[in-house]
């Protein structure tokens, strides 16, 4: 009989995206999918490293694995955890795990679990490559509106903080073409968007074509209605891509802008390689060409030797630019880091707690006010789901700015644009009636 496998996907986009070229690997290999733990042979975590309780989360499920499951399903520990703690995770005697494959491993997944389903000894994969973008594997999409598409893989930023650039390895672009057929067949399949992906998704560069030529390619592709990308890096936002983003109507006016922080002197020491300045200034040239444009964005807060002078400027620059909304991190140091050889983690845990509430507090306000501005404006939003958030019946879609909103019980169907006034707002989410 087959084996059966489950894989559990923890952290980004790009997690996700590599499960589900891991299920074609695997699918292609023989191997059954199963999603309920008590199924499986062998079970996968996919993990995430970037923050401290990302590892905390994972080490819990392999405990209750572990204790819940009457046979004793082989085990392994994929992704970024995988390449950032290396043999240790081997080691921890604590940690009753089998194997270990990281993110540029998994086309040799089929032969590590058949070695450990055999022996009792542990097996760990995880080189770098160069080279390796998946190209030739067909992933097993998870159903629904939208299909990932990683169109570079790894990291070259060095951001000081982030451990991604260690546990990804090196840039590396996928060719125009490739991508450009793989989003020809998501088409044919029948999902209306597509999200291009990288760790740094604007430093794509197939020799002289660059990221906003990727777009303005994709665009023309006739059935996908939608498309997004993740996450750009503030210094390669070039001209070229804000005009690409004007101007074409599929492409999403949604641009998830990292910020970090709004000081120039932590910019430095996060070696984000923009100013306060810089970024205020791009985001002017943004709204300029694009004013109706939802931007997001990410923002660490206590990273060392931060002042409370220079937290203000986050503030300032929150204050300034308005974001729709934005994920508050407090800093973790991150093994293996820049920042962690350098920088003693030395901002009390009290503060990093009182300067996350205090912008998550004027996150709330901002962010009701911009969906409260929505009110009585009419949005085109795709349905992703029947039902919403609190069981009532009804449907949910998004904007093409990525806002969340809820619609009354009506004959619809996931996939299908259609035209809502909003009527009401939260921070979070918005309502709206159909308009015939
Ligand atoms: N490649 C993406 C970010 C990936 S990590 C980019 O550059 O935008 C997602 C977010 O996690 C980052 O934007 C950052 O805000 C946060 N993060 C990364 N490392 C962190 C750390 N050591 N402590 C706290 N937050 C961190
Ligand atoms: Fe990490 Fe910076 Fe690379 Fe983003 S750009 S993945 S934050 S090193
Ligand atoms: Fe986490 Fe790795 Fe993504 S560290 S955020 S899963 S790149």
């Amino acid at each position: 009989m087959n084996k059966k496998v489950l894989i559990r996907t923890y952290g980004c986009q790009m997690n996700e995206y590599d499960s589900e070229l891991i299920t074609g690997i695997l699918t292609t290999a023989g191997y059954g999918v199963v999603t309920d733990p008590m199924d499986a042979d062998i079970v996968m975590l996919n993990t995430c490293a970037v923050r401290e309780n990302a590892n905390r989360r994972v080490y819990g499920k392999i405990h209750d694995i572990r204790h819940k499951h009457p046979g004793r399903p082989v085990i392994g520990i994929l992704g970024c955890i995988a390449t950032n703690l290396k043999n240790k995770l081997l080691e921890d005697k604590h940690l009753k795990i089998d194997f270990i494959a990281g993110p540029d491993s998994y086309k040799r997944l089929p032969e590590i679990i058949q070695q450990a389903c055999k022996t009792h000894n542990k097996i760990a994969d995880i080189t770098f490559s160069k080279i390796e973008t998946y190209e030739d594997i067909v992933p097993e999409r998870v159903e629904g509106v939208n299909a990932w598409v990683a169109v570079m893989r790894g990291c070259d930023n060095f951001c000081t903080f982030c451990v991604v650039p260690y546990t990804r390895g090196r840039e590396r672009s996928r060719s125009v073409k490739n991508i450009l057929n793989e989003v020809k067949q998501i088409a044919r399949e029948g999902f209306p968007q597509v999200t291009l992906l990288g760790q740094n998704v604007n430093s794509y560069h197939d020799n002289s074509r660059d990221f906003a030529d990727l777009l303005a390619e994709a665009s023309k592709i006739e059935a996908i209605k939608r498309i997004r990308f993740m996450s750009p890096h503030p210094k390669d936002f070039s001209n070229k891509l804000i005009d690409v983003i004007a101007n074409n109507p599929k492409v999403c006016k949604h641009i998830h802008l990292p910020l970090q922080s709004g000081n120039t002197r932590v910019l430095a020491l996060m070696n984000r390689t923009y100013t306060k300045k810089g970024f205020l200034d791009l985001v002017d040239r943004i709204r300029e060409a694009c004013p109706d444009v939802v931007l997001t964005t990410d923002i660490i807060v206590g990273f060392p030797t931060e002042t409370d002078n220079e937290f203000n400027d986050t503030v300032d620059v929150l204050k300034k630019i308005e974001f729709d909304s934005a994920f508050i991190f407090k800093y973790s140091q991150r093994e293996g880091t820049i920042a962690a050889k350098k920088y003693p983690d030395d901002v009390p845990e009290e503060k990093k707690t009182a300067r996350t509430v205090l912008l998550n507090e004027l996150m709330q306000q901002t962010a009701l006010k911009k969906n409260q501005a929505m009110i009585s404006q009419t949005c085109e939003i795709l349905i992703e789901r029947e039902g919403n958030n609190r069981s009532e019946n009804g449907w949910a879609g998004r904007t093409n700015g990525n806002k969340l909103v809820l619609i009354p019980d009506g004959d619809y169907k996931i996939s299908q644009l259609v035209n809502v006034k909003i009527t009401e707002a939260t921070p979070h989410l918005l309502r709206g009636i159909p308009k015939s």
